[in-house]
């Protein structure tokens, strides 16, 4: 696959044209329209490869928490020991006297790390979170 450059033209409206524009300046001067249509295609790329089952994923998963729900750290441990192969890492971050954040990083076939995701999500006393999937993006 070459690596060369292939111009080709899009039509919009204007509109969509001119916001599109003041996204391209919000990134700076680094990037210019072609760089962020590129960036744009690159991610929806990624998406779309992330939600093909059998893809092997990173995922990171951001969940908000109070300490003091009942056992609700020593659930979340446990999830985390069940699957020992997947999460690769995680992050504690105590937000105030109750809160606390948590980043947990996982590598894996992608249903599997949208099930993890789901099980600690529903887990009760998680206030909120969200994952996100990305994979190195091969076809850049
Ligand atoms: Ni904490």
């Amino acid at each position: 696959m070459s690596n060369d450059l292939v111009r080709f033209s899009v039509a919009m409206p204007e509109e969509l044209l001119m916001s599109f524009d003041q996204l391209v300046a919000r990134r700076g001067l680094a990037k210019n329209r072609s760089e962020v249509v590129r960036d744009l295609v690159r991610d929806a790329l990624v998406e779309d490869e992330c939600s093909t089952p059998g893809i092997v994923v990173m995922g990171t998963l951001t969940i908000v928490y109070d300490h003091h729900a009942n056992d609700l750290q020593e659930k979340l441990h446990a999830i985390q020991h069940d699957y020992f192969e997947e999460i690769v890492s995680s992050m504690h971050v105590h937000v105030d006297q109750h809160m606390c954040l948590e980043v947990i990083v996982m590598r894996g076939e992608t249903g599997l790390i949208q099930g993890i995701a789901n099980r600690i999500l529903g887990t009760k006393g998680v206030q909120n979170g969200r994952l996100v999937l990305t994979t190195t993006g091969k076809f850049m």
